[in-house]
């Protein structure tokens, strides 16, 4: 509860009296663009700040985010927390909390046998009193031991409370480590309450449906069996991740070859509105240039998928060499020459400066006439209010 209230302070002081008003309405705010890739901002702005921090979704929706993203994992009580990695090493300070210093464990993940301070070995209390940091060395150190793990309510009202409308695009983490760990009463699993969540607040509708318009929202996950599991539970849409390829699914021990067939796409489409591969198996490099892309987009298209590729980094070590370690040229280059449909970049900015420069939001923002209609019909509310 105090977490919550803090938040709401924090998102008051941020976007101010006026704006908060907008979290009830959420149909009077600048809609989203559908007519360029989706900005989907990777862990809030991680380049720039500690990632799926309140601070790092904050900043990403002041530079131009389309979509937040988070990863939701289970604390030992069973809440559900923004955070990435099973284990807290690398992120936060909890290392060098010494009252925590008998928790480590080993447990297998996803076949790897796995060391360290497990999330789900720790109360959302616990996690709250831990400090995040930033995980790369290369990256601003300023904002390290200064912001807390949220939790996914937490999240949500952060899309929420935006001033103009931001969409949320959370996933099911370790879905399989978590239900081994984590228990909830009357028989629910991880999934139950992941879905239990977002409708509390709000979220449903098919893609592009009015309630989807009004929260935007992309579930997301690696493991098949949640989101075929979930697919009873909820319309909303959702995105089947791809790992590399020498990597199987975490739940059904599937290959790439065998997800990525035309086979696999004409069944998971019936449950998802898209895919989430890993840049680099659509366009391997060799030697850390571009090679021949694969099929797997037009595959994807044809299959009414879209495709939403993860990372994009700014740093000239993440940058492949022909782009002229220019991410404005890679940037380019998928969305033109690759034609994706949304990208998971950890510099929402700099994605959103080069679409603004190449593709500025037209005069009249194009968008679906039903959502024109219902603006008009909000609009003449207020009008005979
Ligand atoms: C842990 O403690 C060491 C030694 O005091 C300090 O240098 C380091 O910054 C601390 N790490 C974190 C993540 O707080
Ligand atoms: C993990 O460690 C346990 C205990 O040492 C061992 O029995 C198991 O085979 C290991 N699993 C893997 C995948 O290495
Ligand atoms: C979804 O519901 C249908 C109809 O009740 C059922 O046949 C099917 O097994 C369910 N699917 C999952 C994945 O639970
Ligand atoms: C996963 O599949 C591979 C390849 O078929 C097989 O070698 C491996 O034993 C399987 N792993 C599990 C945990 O079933």
């Amino acid at each position: 509860m105090t977490s919550i209230w803090n938040i709401s302070i924090l998102l008051f002081l941020v976007f101010g009296a006026a704006n908060a008003k907008s979290n009830v309405n959420q149909e009077a705010k600048k809609p989203i663009q559908t007519f360029r890739p989706y900005n989907v901002a990777h862990r809030g702005a991680c380049g720039e700040i500690p990632e799926e921090t309140a601070a790092a979704y904050l900043r990403a929706i002041e530079i131009g985010a389309d979509f937040i993203e988070t990863d939701i994992l289970a604390s030992k009580d069973g809440q559900l927390v923004c955070f990435h990695d099973v284990t807290l090493d690398d992120t936060t300070d909890v290392k060098n909390r010494t009252e925590f210093s008998d928790r480590k464990r080993t447990y297998e993940v996803q076949g790897v046998n796995v060391t360290g301070y497990f999330v789900v070995d720790f109360t959302l209390e616990e996690l709250k009193s831990l400090k995040v940091k930033q995980r790369f060395s290369f990256r601003d150190q300023q904002y390290n031991g200064k912001y807390s793990i949220i939790t996914f309510e937490e999240y949500i009202t952060i899309a929420l409370y935006a001033d103009r409308t931001v969409g949320i695009y959370p996933e099911i983490k370790n879905p399989v480590h978590i239900n081994e760990h984590v228990k909830w009463d009357n028989g629910k699993k991880f999934e139950d309450i992941f879905v239990e969540t977002v409708q509390k607040y709000g979220y449903k509708g098919t893609y592009l449906s009015e309630s989807w318009l009004k929260q935007p929202i992309f579930i997301q996950s690696f493991a098949p069996t949640s989101l075929i599991y979930i697919s009873n539970k909820t319309d909303s849409p959702k995105v089947f991740l791809i790992d590399d390829v020498s990597i199987p699914t975490q739940d059904t021990n599937q290959s790439y070859a065998e997800i990525t067939s035309d086979g696999y796409f004409s069944y998971i489409s019936q449950y998802v509105v898209g895919i989430g591969p890993w840049k680099d198996t659509i366009v391997p490099p060799k030697d850390n240039y571009l090679s021949t892309p694969t099929d797997l987009v037009a595959r994807a298209h044809a299959h009414n998928l879209q495709v939403h590729p993860y990372t994009f980094r700014n740093e000239n070590s993440y940058l492949h060499f022909g782009f002229h370690q220019d991410p404005y040229q890679e940037y380019d280059y998928w969305t033109n020459q690759m034609g994706v449909d949304g990208l998971f970049t950890d510099f929402t900015g700099s994605f959103h400066l080069y679409q603004e420069h190449t593709s500025p939001y037209p005069k009249h923002i194009k968008t679906s006439d039903d959502l024109l209609r219902k603006i008009e019909k909000i609009i003449s509310q207020y009008e005979h209010a």
